[in-house]
């Protein structure tokens, strides 16, 4: 499957099924649906939407996302067995445009479980993913834990899916071990070396356990992979996924040195992230890339007083780009005289100079008692005032 635009980078997104897999983060059947509604909306490529095998209440979910989508691709998971993959293919069957996914572990530790030889795995892929293709078009392929596959067994076994009829090859970095030029080296040398690469797409699936998931994944695209796996706020099992948002967003704020692109309507980020965070019950840290509630609120006087003459000064991106109305304006103890006078003046408040003088020090002192100070709060410090205004 080769596409049309070399530099467009398909974004599927795995929130439903590896997200989900976060401890604690299991969602209901109404708002797995709603998940699936907004990632479809905002244009993500592909969407994974469950384990069918894992449960009915997955299987159900995964063929009703599979009937509501309008745009995005269906995928579900499967293990490496007949079974699974027939339980996958009844549930994503209804979707305008289905995908199998079916994945083994070909690491040494990986191996070790279901107690295969490298042999017998490679029968047993050459045998699933046959059997997936012969159900569906779309096939993905993954070999977890690729990154800790020894190369030779690795190059051996992406052939094989690929003769067997794979679509796409995923290579996940299952435990968060690699880093940016390994990940970037590895594909770029898969697609060197296995023969009938250049009729795939390579995909790349980071987990976070060292930091590195976002740099990982941008790492395989400079490599040649072309589709990257993600969630929303970066969900997902231990440190979690690589975050969508932060893909999506660093695509586009340095195209200059990333001249790739995607098809998500980053406008809509704000507004999906908050929906996940409330039905998961995982909130976002606060100082969280692109979405948390920190990423564009100012407090020191030095940075509000910059944002205040221009917003370049210490934001990359602007607030709107993501949905948000507006850079917030935090007034607390490290705020200056022109972010109080700036807030004043919003809240409708003309001060003159002593006035506002008077009001700083009175804001200061309110200010070293809390944390913030809200606008509720300088209104009513505006009536105790004396100043006439
Ligand atoms: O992390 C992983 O290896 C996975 C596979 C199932 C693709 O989530
Ligand atoms: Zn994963």
């Amino acid at each position: 499957m080769t596409q049309t635009d070399p530099n467009r980078v398909l974004i599927f997104d795995t929130t439903l099924r590896d997200g989900e897999q976060s401890p604690g983060a299991t969602m209901t059947h109404e708002e797995k649906l709603e998940i699936a509604q907004l990632l479809d909306e905002m244009g993500v490529d592909i969407i994974e939407a469950g384990f069918p095998i894992a449960s009915e209440g997955d299987f159900a979910a995964v063929s009703e996302i599979a009937k509501q989508s309008q745009n995005a691709t269906i995928c579900g998971l499967a293990r490496a067995n007949f079974k699974d993959i027939d339980r996958c293919w009844e549930a994503v069957k209804h979707a305008r445009s289905p995908r199998i996914h079916t994945f083994i572990g070909t690491s040494p530790l990986h191996r070790a479980i279901p107690d295969l030889t490298m042999d017998e795995m490679a029968d047993r892929i050459h045998d699933t993913v046959t059997h997936a293709r012969n159900l569906c078009d779309n096939v993905q392929w993954s070999p977890m834990d690729a990154t800790r596959t020894e190369w030779d067994y690795l190059k051996r076994v992406v052939g094989i899916a690929i003769n067997a009829g794979a679509t796409t090859i995923n290579i996940p970095d299952t435990v968060g071990y690699t880093a940016p030029e390994e990940s970037a080296d590895l594909i770029r040398q898969l697609i060197a070396e296995v023969p009938g690469a250049e009729d795939v797409i390579f995909a790349t699936h980071c987990h976070n356990d060292l930091g590195m998931a976002t740099a990982n994944s941008l790492a395989a695209v400079a490599g040649g992979a072309r589709q990257i796996e993600c969630t929303i706020n970066g969900l997902g099992e231990r440190a979690g996924n690589t975050a969508l948002e932060e893909i999506v967003m660093a695509l586009k704020v340095r195209h200059d040195i990333m001249p790739w692109s995607t098809g998500v309507d980053t406008t809509r980020i704000m507004n999906i992230s908050r929906r996940v965070a409330t039905v998961s019950g995982f909130a976002v840290q606060y100082n969280k890339a692109i979405v948390g509630k920190n990423a564009f609120a100012h407090e020191s006087g030095i940075h509000q007083d910059g944002m205040l003459k221009n917003a370049e000064t210490f934001e990359i991106m602007r607030p709107a780009d993501v949905g948000l109305t507006e850079t917030n304006i935090v007034m607390g103890k490290h705020s200056g005289r022109a972010a109080l006078r700036s807030k004043l003046n919003n809240l409708g408040y003309e001060l003159a100079d002593n006035q506002l003088n008077d009001m700083f020090v009175r804001f200061k002192a309110l200010a070293d008692r809390k944390k913030e100070v809200f606008d509720e709060d300088l209104v009513a410090l505006m009536r105790d005032t004396a100043v006439e205004v």
